[in-house]
């Protein structure tokens, strides 16, 4: 097989299918992602399941296939190439789940309860102290599961992830070293980019990270005219607690390194219109934006290659994942068990007919 000859290391990386991606994604992730394609054997996964641990309801259920399409087309459309990366549906690879049980038998609840992140994840979700479920707090465990069944050694994430690649290599380890070396310890790659600010919109406000979920985000799918309008919301005199301009993030992210200089010289000089700056960045985003919405149609109007991409990618999944698994079973002597259970069994049978 093309997977057990590749000598690239192994990346495994992705997303909850909460909503469709937007320009912190594509900064602080995507194009890393595109750029890890030719030196990594690169594994993206689609984690449906995550998102039960804060959203377990019908209605968030329901909503899942239309974000999980809306994950997978998003990607392609930005240069995620499915002959290259192994695009996966979590909830389509059982063997994780096993994997997830196996391994929560051996990380204390009291190191779970430190993980920052779920601390937050909870609050957000109104999952107070009593209220956190089982799954919320196993939240790294099944990540770990993700990581350790593809054996990805490299895991790039945002810093609100760390902790969870961490507990990814406790687990591999602690495994190792009671049924002896079956998983290579992974690493987490922080994303470089800092943080995209969000526009002036919902709850997050250019104070934030940009996020779905606060309200602030252009997504990558907007129109050109939505990107102008929501840009436009971005003052070109605000500035961040520690004085910097959300406006220059943007050009810093979008413009090329002279223009952003530029920008910024004008826009602490003062002598820049409000109009020209929200030209100038907007532009640079539609440079990005412009090519990603063209072959987002071109893909969409491909009926069935965003769920062909998908299925066969997840197919490929599962046959790593079972692999893994079988590797796991046996280092436990599940699988021996299961043998000699059988061979007696067998054995037994015929003794009878011989009998007979
Ligand atoms: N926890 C990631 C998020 O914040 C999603 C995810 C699930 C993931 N399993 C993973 C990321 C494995 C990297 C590796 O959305």
């Amino acid at each position: 097989m093309a997977e057990q000859a590749s000598t690239r290391p192994r990346l495994l990386t992705g997303d909850r299918p909460t909503g469709p991606l937007h320009l912190g994604h594509l900064v602080g992730s995507l194009d890393a992602r595109i750029a890890a394609q030719d030196s990594h054997e690169c594994f993206v996964i689609v984690a449906d399941l995550h998102t039960l641990t804060t959203r377990p309801q019908k209605k968030y259920l329901d909503a899942l296939p239309a974000n999980v399409r809306d994950v997978v087309l998003d990607q392609l459309s930005v240069g995620v190439d499915p002959t290259k990366t192994t695009l996966y549906l979590q909830s389509g690879v059982p063997a994780v789940y096993d994997l997830s049980v196996l391994l929560s038998m051996l990380i204390p609840k009291a190191r779970l309860e430190q993980v920052t992140s779920l601390k937050s994840m909870a609050a957000a979700a109104q999952q107070g102290a009593d209220a956190m479920t089982l799954g919320l707090l196993g939240y790294p465990v099944l990540q770990a599961a993700d990581i350790l069944m593809a054996r990805a050694t490299l895991v790039p994430v945002g810093r609100d992830n760390e902790e969870h690649i961490d507990i990814a290599r406790e687990l591999a380890s602690v495994f190792n070293d009671l049924y002896g070396e079956v998983f290579p310890l992974p690493q987490a790659k922080l994303s470089r980019t800092s943080t995209l600010p969000g526009v002036n919109a919902g709850l997050g406000g250019t104070g934030t990270k940009m996020s779905k979920s606060l309200g602030n985000a252009i997504y990558l799918a907007d129109s050109e005219q939505t990107v102008a309008d929501k840009l436009r919301t971005v003052d070109v005199d605000e500035r961040h607690a520690d004085g910097t301009s959300p406006l220059l993030a943007f050009a810093q992210a979008f413009c090329t390194t002279d223009a952003a200089d530029e920008l910024e010289r004008d826009l602490t000089a003062g002598t820049l219109s409000a109009g020209a700056a929200h030209d100038a960045v907007g532009k640079a985003i539609e440079g990005r934006l412009g090519p990603i919405r063209a072959r987002r149609a071109e893909i969409a109007a491909d009926t069935g290659l965003v769920e062909e991409v998908l299925v066969d990618g997840t197919i490929r999944a599962r046959e790593v994942a079972n692999r893994t698994l079988q590797d796991v079973r046996a280092a436990m002597g599940f699988d021996p068990m299961w043998a000699a259970l059988v061979e007696a069994t067998s054995k037994r049978a015929q003794a009878r007919k011989r009998a007979h």
